[in-house]
């Protein structure tokens, strides 16, 4: 019977925010770790490591996931996208980024970048986005610091400004 090496590393190629890129895992290796000490994309935040806060979320071919709940192992050949893809151009906030910086909906910014991902996701695939459904979103993150409140009203916000300039497109 072949045995696996819990040392041995493997190569993990992936598409992260639009470019091609590769690095060694060991089997049991998080995509969260991966990102941050392989890859160096440290805009990815670690705070439970069990699926609970949400801090480590980003999106792998399209859906929402928890990196600390992924192998990297499991993403090569995928598609990732994470916080640092987010903004249009380096001078340039998202609609949404643009938002949370109006509204002050962040403050010491370390679910941020999982709040981000989870509102980016929801509003990019539901044109006319509601409340309660950016809510429900907003429920499978913790944040400390803001009440939450900020937080819903750049979501709003920025669908508001989405939807509008859909609208006029
Ligand atoms: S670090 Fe992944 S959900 Fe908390
Ligand atoms: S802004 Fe500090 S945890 Fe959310």
């Amino acid at each position: 019977m072949r045995r696996l090496n819990a040392d041995q590393r493997h190569t993990v190629t992936l598409t992260l925010n639009g470019q091609l890129v590769e690095g060694q895992a060991t089997p049991r290796m998080l995509l969260s770790d991966f990102l941050r000490h392989e890859l160096a994309a440290t805009g990815t935040h670690v705070g439970c490591e069990h699926g609970v806060c949400g801090a480590c979320t980003l999106r792998i071919d399209g859906s929402m996931a928890r990196s600390c709940l992924t192998l990297a192992v499991q993403v090569d050949g995928a598609v990732v996208d994470t916080v640092e893809g987010l903004a249009p151009a380096p001078d340039r906030l998202s609609v949404l980024q643009e938002s949370f910086r109006k509204n002050h909906a962040l403050q010491c910014g370390f679910c941020t970048a999982g709040i981000l991902m989870s509102l980016d996701t929801l509003l990019r695939d539901t044109p006319d986005v509601n409340e309660d459904q950016i809510r429900d979103v907003l429920s499978g993150h913790l944040c400390r610091c803001t009440g939450y409140q900020a937080i819903l009203n750049a979501a709003l916000e920025a669908a508001e400004t989405i939807s509008k300039e859909t609208k006029d497109a």
